[in-house]
């Protein structure tokens, strides 16, 4: 069956690009009806588009004299998929918070179909804290991505920011119309967040993870088509979308969880888990007493991930984490060992990356370390989807 996308091009020189696009989705049999955003029209222009795409191109909510020929309600849910390339900032922005201000992000507003967002802008302009947190909540919307890449920009500035190549923009498509993924059929299990060892019923122990790289990564998994259960401790993130989230407290609890999901094909542990907890828990609230403070005795809680690489169902890839302050590397590889895991993902937290939305991360597997360039958690999420997904493969 022949299938067809929406194609929202954005204001921004990677225009030229879309061009390309139209015509090798045409090659794989696939129509592109197009909106070009007013500032798109200053790169490409609707003749063009028309031309290759032998559709009619739609410019603003006025181009559609008859709305009765083609409302803009029937535009956005008439094509299988919606593709924003380029994705602008702006573009994004308003997607991000629902404007609907002009044709295209109406049309974004009002497609029931899914959407894929190829982002082209300045290096600063996509790490700015605001794209980024755009970025997160379209990806918690559903909203899937492709690039930016890195490399040398118009502005003459080096970075991520440029937009993918047509041809991995289609490949994205074609996965998303197919509804396969790298990862689909991959069964995947991810921790996230802190846990909280209650001392009575208003008191816990807990610690500063906010969970975000392990939300991230269960986000990429999940996009790549792994069916991906996440078991987070207590955070304050929205779940993301196509995720199983169970929500525990303790260390215990999260064993628990941990084990009723397995059969898992690759389990990836970013969750703090504390390392002790209380030995026994008062039912009621600790009181202040003239004998001074009670003295607490903490007992080991278990380790998870050296307990899944033991478990009779120990995931085929098994990943683990570890926050380090120092001699990173060195302490991570023997992480790895003691531990039983295939990689450890490293990081080096001594310069304060709780709650941040950057990681600068080292890859350790059995070939040894590999230190990745700082990046967002989004897309240290993204490349560990990326290598998880080829391990897999070696693996099948
Ligand atoms: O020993 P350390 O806490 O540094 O190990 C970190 C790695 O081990 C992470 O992957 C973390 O999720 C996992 N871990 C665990 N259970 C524990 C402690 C750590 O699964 N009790």
């Amino acid at each position: 069956m022949s299938k067809s996308i929406l194609l929202i091009i954005g204001g921004g020189i990677a225009a030229y690009k879309s061009l390309e696009l139209i015509r090798r989705a045409k090659d794989r049999g696939i129509t592109s009806r197009a909106i070009i955003t007013k500032a798109g029209t200053e790169f490409v222009t609707p003749l063009s588009v028309s031309a290759l795409s032998g559709q009619k191109t739609y410019t603003d909510m006025f181009s559609l004299i008859d709305e009765t020929e083609m409302g803009h309600i029937q535009l956005s849910r008439a094509a299988d998929l919606v593709v924003v390339a380029p994705a602008t900032a702006n573009l994004m922005a308003k997607a991000a918070n629902g404007l609907a201000s002009d044709l295209a992000s109406t049309a974004l507003l009002a497609t029931d179909k899914p959407v894929l967002m190829a982002p082209a802008m300045n290096v600063r302009m996509w790490h700015h804290p605001a794209t980024q947190r755009n970025l997160a909540t379209l990806r918690a919307d559903g909203v899937h991505f492709v690039g930016p890449n890195e490399g040398a920009m118009a502005c003459n500035e080096f970075g991520l920011g440029r937009m993918a190549e047509p041809q991995e923009i289609l490949a994205a498509i074609e996965r998303l119309l197919s509804g396969a993924g790298p990862l689909t059929g991959v069964k995947a299990l991810v921790t996230a967040g802190p846990t909280h060892e209650p001392l009575d019923p208003v008191r816990f122990l807990g610690n500063r993870s906010s969970g975000k790289q392990g939300y991230a990564i269960a986000s990429a998994l999940a996009d790549a088509g792994a069916e991906t259960t996440l078991i987070s401790g207590p955070v304050e993130l929205s779940p993301p979308s196509r995720v199983k989230l169970i929500k525990v407290e303790t260390a215990l609890e999260m064993r628990a969880a941990c084990e009723a999901a397995l059969p898992v094909d690759v389990a990836v542990l970013t969750a703090a888990v504390a390392d002790w907890r209380a030995q026994s828990q008062a039912n009621s609230k600790l009181k202040k007493s003239e004998s001074g403070p009670p003295s607490l005795v903490l007992t080991e809680n278990p380790d998870i991930l050296a307990g899944l690489a033991r478990h009779a169902k120990r995931p085929a890839l098994l990943i683990g984490f570890a926050a380090e302050t120092e001699n990173v590397i060195a302490y991570a590889t023997e992480k790895r060992t003691r531990k039983g895991c295939d990689w450890i993902v490293a990081n080096d937290v001594s310069k304060g990356v709780f709650g941040t939305d950057r990681n600068t991360v080292h890859l350790i597997t059995a070939g040894g370390p590999e230190s990745w360039p700082e990046m967002t958690k989004d897309e240290v999420a993204a490349r560990l989807a990326v290598r998880i997904s080829k391990a897999l493969e070696k693996v099948a």
